[in-house]
């Protein structure tokens, strides 16, 4: 063979071979062992629930989550607030609900009332290891049994289905604050939720579309259609569409993929020094249990007055107060506003909060009896964040991309 011949497979493979070389020595640092063994819990993205592979529940499901006239003044969807484009967030620091118009910053400018809460996004949120909702856990399962508002009179032994009830009777969420309801209806007692439950389910019993989905999908008559179905069909849709899927770092830990140097020191700051996975751990990323981070408030606050007690408003033990669930971090990178309130806009204002809030916040315009007030209230949201260690900016620029590897990477909108 004439070397002429083979001279091009032979410069072909020498392509290869520097190829080959540059990659391996570009990356094998990168295949930390210390971090793949960490992000080995992280299994995260093989569902542990039998998802209902009923594709048209799903759907009936997603018209009910979109549909406005399942709010009470019939403009209001949960939709709305849980938007593709936002992470299943919605943008704002805390959620527009009644009243308002538009999407994300849009409602700023409508009249909608002030729900004192940042929306949470809804992946994960279907699976049967997910059984604490809402940033300070009023909905959630203990010894067998779902602990709610409801109290013994919930609706399902499913935390998620109970979840799912809670907003169509939320004052300022899809109920108007007015003088109507407040006559008619003892706010957000369990009559009164029974009472607003009637009302849209006639609504839907008045939508023939529907009540012959419920009849194919569910086998009920239309006097046997019951509000409960309504919650199970959004709860499947839930279930489906936002159910948990690979992200970077999975494919990482799995040998599927490569992360960049600065990715993976991120990872090693995240599951290291940080001591973010004492908190932010297993596989949606957090613990499902309730801290206090010096996240300060944005807006009226829960508690109104700027404050949001957390915990404490669902157990009333004052070693509650100021706690929170620590937020899963899925896709944390799409759902900014971040923190219960959505004081800190970005993920970077949401890492330095956990260690060194005061540079976040100017006190110079405040009056010295509100700087002393502020101080007081600081000082007991922070119990928790003494075991978080002081992280410089290049840390923290490092965490952050360790965070971004978190999302998916088929766009989930
Ligand atoms: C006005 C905006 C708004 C509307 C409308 C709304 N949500 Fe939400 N959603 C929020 C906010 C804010 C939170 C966090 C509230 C809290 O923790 O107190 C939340 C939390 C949740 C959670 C808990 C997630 C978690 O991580 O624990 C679920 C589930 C949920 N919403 C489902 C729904 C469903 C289903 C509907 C429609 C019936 C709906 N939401 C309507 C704003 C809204
Ligand atoms: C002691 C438990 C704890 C530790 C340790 C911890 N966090 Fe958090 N984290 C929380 C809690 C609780 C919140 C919510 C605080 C609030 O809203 O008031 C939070 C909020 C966040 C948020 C905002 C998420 C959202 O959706 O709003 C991010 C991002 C975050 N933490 C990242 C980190 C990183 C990175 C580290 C390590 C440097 C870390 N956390 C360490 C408990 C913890």
């Amino acid at each position: 063979m004439k070397f002429d011949t083979i001279k091009p497979f032979l410069c072909a493979l020498a392509v290869w071979f520097v190829f080959a070389y540059t990659y391996e020595a570009a990356y094998a640092g990168l295949r930390d062992n210390t971090l793949i063994d960490a992000g080995k819990h992280f299994i995260y993205s093989t569902s542990l629930t039998p998802i209902d592979p009923n594709i048209k529940k799903a759907s009936l499901g997603s018209k009910l989550f979109e549909d406005v006239r399942l709010s009470f003044n019939g403009k209001m969807s949960c939709a709305l607030c849980h938007i593709d484009k936002f992470g299943s967030s919605d943008g704002l620091r805390n959620s527009i609900g009644i009243g308002g118009e538009g999407e994300g910053s849009e409602r700023l400018d409508s009249d909608g009332l002030v729900v004192p809460r940042n929306s949470l996004p809804l992946w994960g949120r279907g699976e049967s290891d997910f059984q604490t909702f809402f940033w300070d856990g009023k909905v959630e399962k203990e010894g067998g049994k779902v602990r709610s508002q409801f109290g013994d009179y919930a609706p399902s032994n499913d935390p998620l289905t109970v979840a799912i009830h809670l907003p169509f009777v939320e004052i300022r969420e899809m109920v108007n604050d007015d003088y109507e309801v407040k006559s008619s209806l003892k706010t957000e007692s369990v009559k009164s939720a029974e009472k607003i439950y009637d009302r849209l389910l006639e609504r839907v019993k008045e939508n023939q579309e529907y009540v012959s989905a419920f009849d194919e999908l569910y086998f009920l008559k239309l006097d046997e259609i019951e509000f409960i179905h309504i919650a199970d069909a959004i709860k499947v849709f839930i279930q489906s569409k936002f159910r948990l899927q690979k992200t970077r770092f999975e494919k990482y830990v799995k040998q599927e993929s490569v992360l960049s140097p600065d990715e993976v020191a991120g990872g090693l700051i995240f599951f290291g020094k940080g001591k973010c996975v004492s908190c932010h751990s297993g596989r949606h990323f957090t613990d499902f249990k309730y801290h206090s981070i010096p996240f300060v408030q944005a807006g009226f606050g829960k508690n109104g007055f700027g404050v949001d007690y957390g915990r404490f408003n669902v157990t009333h033990d004052p070693d509650d107060l100021y706690k929170f669930r620590t937020p899963p971090l899925t896709n944390v990178e799409k759902t900014a506003p971040y923190g219960h309130s959505g004081s800190a806009l970005t993920m970077e204002e949401a890492v330095i909060y956990h260690f060194d809030p005061l540079r976040l916040i100017s006190t110079e315009n405040m009056t010295p009896l509100e700087r002393s007030e502020f101080y007081k209230k600081l000082l007991a949201s922070s119990e928790d964040s003494e075991l978080i260690p002081y992280l410089d900016d290049d840390e923290v620029d490092t965490l952050i991309l360790f965070l971004k590897t978190l999302s998916y990477e088929e766009s989930s909108e």
